[in-house]
């Protein structure tokens, strides 16, 4: 049993939509969450600047007690997953993998579309799992540009957004794709408006809450759950503005936060006192 809190990052509120799914499984475990805002997003940027952020902030999160990493972030996890269980090999982590399996076992006619940024779609992890799991299943990539950006602005269903959705479905609709997999940890906060656009004929997968249960069993198998069910606290940082993460913690997962900064200095991750992030 350990009271000490899950870490979990991304480059920016992307992977609230994994912590939201944790805490849900896993309401008593504590929660400590760094969004990288400052250096969002992590698709464009070459790989090896991806892992040493991702090294960096892992330091941080294990700095603040964290008993495992969740690498909320499927760009860094493509990027970093590897790098980081042979930096830290003691330490529990669980990463992000594009969910092809579930969708090539669902889609009915074949063809299955995959949003992701091009970090994922690059990385070695995705041509794995396409190459094991899709195999006499159609797949069509999609990397949706700018529409990381849209969410970390709040913008979950303007004229924008939807003009990135719709270059990127109606294509893949036209190919007959039923099912879509978001393969970007951002992206779950635009189902509503993806559903949309699919005209009720897209299944929509979000991996989130098979991350949850994967960091359940991964708790449970070394003996480090959090005793109790009682609702435990959730701490926030950003390497961006701490008014902006607020507002948006409010409106994507309806709850009033109170983050706290993060400055990088010298290629490592710092929490800069509430007065100074006031
Ligand atoms: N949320 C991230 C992912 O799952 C990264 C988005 C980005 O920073 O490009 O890939």
């Amino acid at each position: 049993m350990s009271s000490s809190p899950i870490g979990i990052f991304d480059s920016g509120i992307g992977g609230l939509s994994v912590l939201r799914a944790i805490r849900d499984l896993l309401p008593g475990e504590r929660l400590v969450y760094l969004g990288d805002q400052g250096h969002v997003p992590y698709g464009p940027r070459p790989m090896a600047e991806v892992q040493a952020f991702s090294v960096a902030i892992t330091r941080f999160l294990l700095e603040h007690d964290a008993k495992m990493v969740v690498v909320a972030c499927n760009a860094a996890s493509a990027a970093a997953l590897h790098h980081l269980r042979e930096t830290f090999p003691d330490v529990p982590f669980v990463g992000m993998e594009p969910a092809v399996k579930p969708a090539a076992e669902q889609t009915h006619s074949g063809v299955v579309g995959v949003l992701a940024t091009p970090a994922t779609f690059q990385g070695a992890l995705y041509a794995s799992v396409v190459e094991r799991f899709a195999s006499g299943v159609t797949v069509l990539q999609d990397t949706c540009p700018g529409l990381v950006g849209q969410i970390e602005r709040g913008d979950l269903t303007g004229p924008e957004t939807r003009r990135i959705l719709e270059q990127a479905l109606v294509p893949m609709l036209a190919r007959g794709a039923d099912t879509v997999v978001m393969g970007c940890t951002h992206y779950p906060f635009v189902i509503p408006l993806i559903e949309e656009i699919g005209g009720g004929q897209l299944r929509v997968i979000d991996p989130a809450p098979a991350v949850a249960r994967q960091v359940k069993r991964v708790l449970e198998s070394r003996g480090i759950r959090a005793g109790g069910n009682q609702k435990a606290g959730v701490q926030y940082y950003t390497s961006g503005a701490v008014e902006s993460f607020d507002i948006l913690l409010e409106k994507l997962l309806n709850e009033a936060g109170k983050a706290q900064a993060v400055a990088w200095r010298d290629g490592c991750v710092y929490a800069l006192s509430s007065a100074n992030s006031a």
